[in-house]
């Protein structure tokens, strides 16, 4: 027998049920981007899995308690109880010595970047997040993606990747010399290709080039439990070993990390700068005093407890990840997913779902309009895609699911939609975009049924 969930839920939020008719016109007022859709009318949310889970009875506690009254640390954080009892338990459980606890990993990313990304440099990482391309750029440095070509086969089953090509990464040193090199920044279950993971294997690897060239190596951390979990699974060796060591081993291979504590940490609010130098740390502590990016005393409250829960039953992590295998495999062998199962999300390749709509039919929001209006489930396009991606003309749709929020029956209804949705593929003609006075080039785009 296995105890297969380890919480049981608490607290409940309706979700009402919508017409299609209904749907059409939130559609059409959204200007069929799915983005743009108002929450009250959406079934099944997998828009994203940042800041979305349902927190626990002990964080709800904690965030409410005593710790939640306390001013947040501004230059004093030794006497903060909330502050410590987090570094702590942060420490613990990475081996990072000194921690900064931050607003989220955007804002983990923009201090960390400007202690350490130099003007006129270039940073090595792989198809790394787009915020945290921006503030490598906004430091005026570029990044130069050394991720393996495997990344970019979105069938095949190699089960790592998310890894960095040494030859890559020793040919960008070359080219731009050690000392133009800021550092190697890796991401954890990378997220723009279809969340792989990176393996310890890998790891060890970089961490060897690092070494050889001086070069500070960094991870991007979100998604470590999910990346440690898919080591257990499929790294040679690593059968035995719990996830706290693998997450152990993986960050005793960095210089120091940033992280969002919005994904695998199970909190709204929250994230962290993990570092060894005590220097260092105090740089990046004064950094963010003076930006004003101090988290408040209920949210590290909240945060300390969630790292507890997350590891004191051994099979949180591996029930997360399953119930993303579980929709995968419900979808994988009728549509085209990515292969193999990712950590935190399902991913569709829009343009083998749809053959017949050109690219500037926009297929995967076309595809996303026609299973809202079906279904009442919201997808989007997730994180955008790197230009070599875009290069080679992929267009993917994400279906991130947030941890501990759905069951497997809300799960089988998104797929029930998405196989319908492959079914009628046939009726899902395309958009055409719409441009709008005073929209920026970041704001959504809006689009218009092709009739
Ligand atoms: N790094 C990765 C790999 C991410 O996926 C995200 C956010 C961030 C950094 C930034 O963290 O949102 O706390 O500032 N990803 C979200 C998503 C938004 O939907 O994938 P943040």
């Amino acid at each position: 027998m296995s105890f297969s969930i380890p919480y049981e839920i608490a607290a409940t939020r309706p979700l009402r049920q919508t017409t299609r008719e209904e749907r059409e016109m939130a559609l059409e007022r959204a200007c069929f981007n799915t983005e743009l859709l108002p929450q009250e009318l959406i079934y099944v949310d997998l828009k994203t899995d940042s800041g979305v889970s349902s927190v626990s009875t002990s964080q709800l506690a904690a965030s409410m308690g005593g710790a939640s009254l306390e001013a947040t640390p501004e230059m004093a954080p030794e006497s903060h109880t909330a502050f410590n009892a987090l570094a702590r338990r942060f420490q613990e459980i990475t081996g990072f010595p000194h921690v900064l606890p931050c607003t989220q990993g955007r804002a983990a990313e923009r201090v960390w970047t400007k202690l350490h990304v130099k003007e006129g440099t270039v940073v090595a990482g792989n198809m790394l997040f787009p915020s945290t391309r921006f503030h490598v750029e906004s430091n005026r440095a570029k990044v130069v993606d050394v991720i393996a070509d495997k990344a970019y086969e979105l069938f095949s089953d190699e089960p790592f990747k998310g890894n960095i090509d040494i030859g890559k990464l020793e040919s960008a040193v070359k080219e731009h010399g050690a000392d133009k090199v800021s550092c190697i920044y890796v991401e954890l279950c990378v997220n723009s290709c279809g969340g792989h993971p990176v393996s310890l294997a890998n790891l060890r690897e970089v961490r060897a080039a690092a070494n050889a060239h001086k070069i500070p190596l960094f991870l991007d951390a979100c998604r470590i439990l999910e990346n440690s979990h898919l080591i257990q699974q499929r790294e040679p060796g690593c059968q035995d070993r719990s996830i706290q060591e693998i997450v152990r081993e993986t960050c005793s291979l960095a210089d120091g990390c940033t992280m969002s504590a919005l994904k695998d940490f199970l909190v709204p609010l929250g994230g962290f700068i993990g570092m060894r130098d005590e220097k260092l740390y105090q740089k990046a502590y004064f950094q963010q005093f003076l930006e004003g990016g101090q988290p408040p005393s209920g949210a590290l409250a909240s945060l300390s407890a969630s790292l507890d829960e997350i590891f004191s039953p051994s099979n949180y992590v591996r029930s997360r990840v399953e119930q993303v295998t579980y929709l995968w495999q419900k979808l994988s062998g009728s549509v085209p997913v990515l292969h193999p199962a990712g950590g935190h999300g399902v991913f569709l390749d829009a343009r083998s779902f749809l053959p017949g709509l050109a690219p500037e039919k926009h297929p995967a929001e076309a595809l996303a309009a026609f299973i809202y209006a079906i279904s009442g489930v919201r997808v989007t396009k997730g994180p955008p895609l790197t230009q070599h991606q875009t290069a080679r003309g992929i267009e993917l749709l994400r279906l991130a699911v947030p941890a501990r929020r759905y069951l497997n029956g809300h799960l089988d209804d998104v797929a029930e939609a998405v196989l319908y949705a492959h079914l009628h593929r046939d009726e899902i003609r395309g958009f055409k975009r719409l441009d709008k006075p005073g929209r920026s080039k970041y704001d959504p785009p809006l689009f218009a049924p092709i009739t």
